[in-house]
């Protein structure tokens, strides 16, 4: 049974770091471990950890001030346990805390990742740009958003 919870220690940042510097995409970003362990470090993002037991399965990294919001910057599941639903899990739970206080949930992912963009599909995100040369000549990034309504709505 997997457990998501807040990141609680500089372990288990240094697990994320590592699963995130050796995963693609980021491999083709070319992210390292310190510039991964600086994003799951820094102070105004919540970062939640998925575990079984004592074994580490994943993350996810949310932006919760800022433009664009609310913000799924990173969804990672440890190269053993893909394909087994912890993506799905780790993405269920982004959603209910960010529809609990925005009206959308946004994020981005790599135009050399069709799998993931499948995911987010079948989950009801929708395309809504192309950022062209965005992390990295040569590819996009793809803006996907799905919402439960405007931000501002008046009565007639
Ligand atoms: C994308 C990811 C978080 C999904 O988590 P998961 O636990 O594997 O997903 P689930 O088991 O809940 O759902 C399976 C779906 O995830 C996607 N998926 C599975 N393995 C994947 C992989 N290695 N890379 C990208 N997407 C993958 C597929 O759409 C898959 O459906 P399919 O089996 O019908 O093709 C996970 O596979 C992962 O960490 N991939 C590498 C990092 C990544 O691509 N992150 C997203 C960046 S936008």
């Amino acid at each position: 049974m997997t457990a998501i919870r807040r990141l609680a220690d500089d372990r288990e940042g240094r697990l994320c770091a590592e699963l995130m510097s050796t995963s693609e995409p980021w491999l083709t970003i070319g992210r390292t471990f310190d510039e991964s362990l600086k994003l799951v470090q820094h102070p105004e993002r919540e970062v939640y950890v998925a575990f079984d037991g004592e074994t580490f399965r994943g993350f996810i990294i949310l932006v919760v001030n800022g433009a664009l919001l609310g913000y799924l910057q990173i969804i990672a599941v440890t190269p053993d346990a893909r394909g087994t639903g912890i993506g799905s899990d780790l993405l269920t739970f982004a959603e209910e805390r960010l529809f609990s206080q925005f009206k959308n949930v946004f994020l981005c992912v790599s135009s050399f990742n069709p799998r993931a963009r499948d995911l987010y599909e079948r989950r009801g995100y929708q395309a809504i740009g192309e950022i062209p040369d965005y992390l990295i000549a040569g590819h996009s990034e793809l803006l996907m958003r799905k919402t439960i309504g405007p931000m501002v709505t008046r009565s007639a």
